[in-house]
């Protein structure tokens, strides 16, 4: 009957999708769903609303929102200069997991933009997020719904776990296609610039604008010029509270049954090393497919966490563009990792 279901997690009928933009428009915060993740919402114009926003996450304030827009028609009452290079972007990407950093207007709220010139803006490619939007009309202000440096919710129940009572509606869309966040593509600068990696690749990217990104950490020469503009960029972020260890697919299985035999408990996370057949190993295979691997990723992960194991062995992803958002995250998974180990 779903009575053990809390009444803030509704169904996307068109009376809830009302009732959420009647929310937004009175300041509240609504979370909704994406193809990439869920996202914390609030009206990107309302700066105590989004403020709100950094007190239900814990979220240092210098962190920027992602404004959400109802369609592209919508890009120039944020952005005061288009570059012919985004318009391209847009038409072949949005709606779709493509965040685009460009020149703010000026009634941008400071609290949304961290203070900065720029805005981080995109058409989201799912119904209910995009339901709600044409609802309210306007730019939903919205970073991943989940509590600042933890794994981020890719459905509304993971939502209801981060969040709780500090959010008050939680639109259910079911689980999100993507699974990670989308690719953010700095364009306010001469040189285009991946600052967060996501299924929008910077090879996708060359073949509609002719030119590869430049990509954030990439080249190890390359120092931080600025405060961290992005929260992902921040060593500790979509951190597991287990100890998280990469290890190559060739070490994976002895490690994990060496660790087993000493008598630790332990998960794993593998996509292409075969199970070793001990059952004292909590073993989660996500196979080989990399949008597949994704799409399950923070759901895996949440899981093996929830486990209270010892450690958590993942297999490392293979050093290819199509893992590479992959990668990012489990990077950063990693060294978060183990907050509460005492050692
Ligand atoms: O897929 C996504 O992007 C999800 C869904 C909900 O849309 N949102 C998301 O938001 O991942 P959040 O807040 O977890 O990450 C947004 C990132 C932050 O790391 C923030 O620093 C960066 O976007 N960002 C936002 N505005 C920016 C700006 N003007 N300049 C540089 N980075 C910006
Ligand atoms: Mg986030």
């Amino acid at each position: 009957s779903g009575a053990a279901q809390p009444a803030r997690i509704v169904a996307p009928t068109p009376e809830n999708i009302a009732r959420a933009a009647a929310l937004l428009r009175a300041g509240k915060l609504v979370a909704l769903p994406t193809e990439t993740v869920y996202g914390l919402g609030a009206d990107a114009l309302d700066a105590a609303a989004a403020t709100g926003i950094f007190h239900a996450k814990g979220r240092p304030a210098d962190h920027p929102l992602i404004v959400h827009l109802p369609s592209a028609e919508h890009l120039s009452r944020w952005a005061r200069r288009i570059p012919k290079e985004a318009l391209a972007l847009v038409r072949a990407f949005w709606p779709g997991p493509l965040t685009l950093i460009l020149p703010r207007e000026d009634d941008v709220p400071d609290v949304v933009t961290g203070g900065q010139d720029t805005v981080g803006l995109r058409v989201p490619a799912h119904p209910v997020a995009l339901a709600l939007l044409q609802a309210f009309d306007s730019g939903i202000a919205a970073p991943s719904a989940n509590r600042f440096g933890r794994i981020s919710p890719t459905t509304a129940a993971h939502v209801e776990q981060e969040l709780g009572a500090r959010v008050d509606l939680i639109l259910d869309g079911g689980p999100c296609q993507v699974g990670i966040e989308s690719t953010i593509l700095d364009l306010s600068r001469d040189e285009p610039e991946i600052l967060r990696p996501g299924a929008i690749t910077a090879e996708g990217i060359a073949r509609v604008i002719g030119r590869r990104p430049r990509v954030r950490g990439e080249s190890a020469a390359q120092p931080e010029q600025h405060a961290p503009r992005v929260s992902g960029a921040l060593a500790a972020h979509y951190a597991p509270a287990t100890a998280l260890r990469l290890l190559p697919g060739s070490e994976l299985a002895a490690e994990a049954v060496r660790l087993a035999a000493q008598g630790r408990h332990v998960a794993v996370l593998a996509h292409a090393c075969p199970y070793p057949g001990d059952d004292r190993l909590q073993w989660v295979a996500a196979g080989p497919d990399p949008g597949r691997y994704a799409h399950d990723l923070y759901a895996h992960l949440r899981a093996l966490d929830a486990l209270g194991a010892d450690c958590l062995l993942v297999e490392a992803p293979p050093a290819v563009p199509a893992w590479s958002a992959i990668a990012d995250r489990l990077g950063r998974a990693a060294v978060g990792s183990g907050e509460s180990d005492e050692t």
